[in-house]
């Protein structure tokens, strides 16, 4: 019984929509009607600026880690990996959002930041270095996703590989409208310059 309500609570912390959240508090806009119109941090960063997109990415690494982290505070017998899926579910279909949420970066990472810190310290790495070379977030998302993968194959057991691979394969899925603006030449570029005018 436990476990059941460990992954109900993990699918309810990943619904916390935090870019609606900062949004409507802090800024009375919907986010959801600007930009990209998604429900992420790269979305708050475009429309709201660097401070209300370093919450809201922050905000949203953290659902993920402490929802993978339940089992633990719970003492039940559930891996961590399947209760981050749930909140990555819950980030990207979320009950409190209409189901309409994010790509599935910031909560992936924030799970793979409880079960491999060293990990989670590649996956920033690889997301700075790409997007340093090609200025897209959405195209640094889905290589880093890739290179997770890559790394959790060589390196992890079965039960990360797996959840891994989903995770990217959900990152990657998710990512197809910005796979067609790349491929359009109408995705936008993120500058520093871009970020400081806000
Ligand atoms: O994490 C989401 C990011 O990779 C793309 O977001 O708003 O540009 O579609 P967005």
């Amino acid at each position: 019984m436990i476990e059941i309500i460990i992954l109900i609570l993990a699918y309810l912390l990943g619904s916390i929509p935090f870019a609606l959240v900062v949004g409507k508090i802090g800024y009375g806009i919907d986010i959801r009607e600007h930009g990209s119109g998604n429900l992420g941090g790269t979305n708050t960063f475009r429309t709201l600026g660097v401070k209300a997109g370093m919450i809201v990415t922050i905000c949203d690494i953290l659902k993920g880690t402490l929802a993978a982290s339940l089992p633990f505070l719970f003492a039940a017998e559930i891996h961590p990996l399947i209760a981050g899926l749930c909140a990555v579910v819950g980030h990207v279909y979320p009950v409190f959002a209409k189901f309409r949420g994010g790509k599935a970066v910031a909560t992936s990472g924030g799970v793979l930041l409880f079960v491999s810190p060293i990990m989670f310290g590649i996956m920033l790495f690889c997301f700075f270095l790409f997007l340093f070379l090609t200025k897209y977030v959405s195209l640094s998302s889905i290589l880093t996703a890739i290179v997770t993968t890559a790394y959790s194959i060589i390196f992890g057991d079965i039960p990360l590989i797996i959840a891994v691979s989903l995770l990217a394969a959900f990152v990657i899925f998710k990512h197809r409208t910005n796979i067609s603006r790349i491929i359009n030449k109408t995705e936008p570029k993120i500058t520093w310059l871009s970020l400081k005018k806000k």
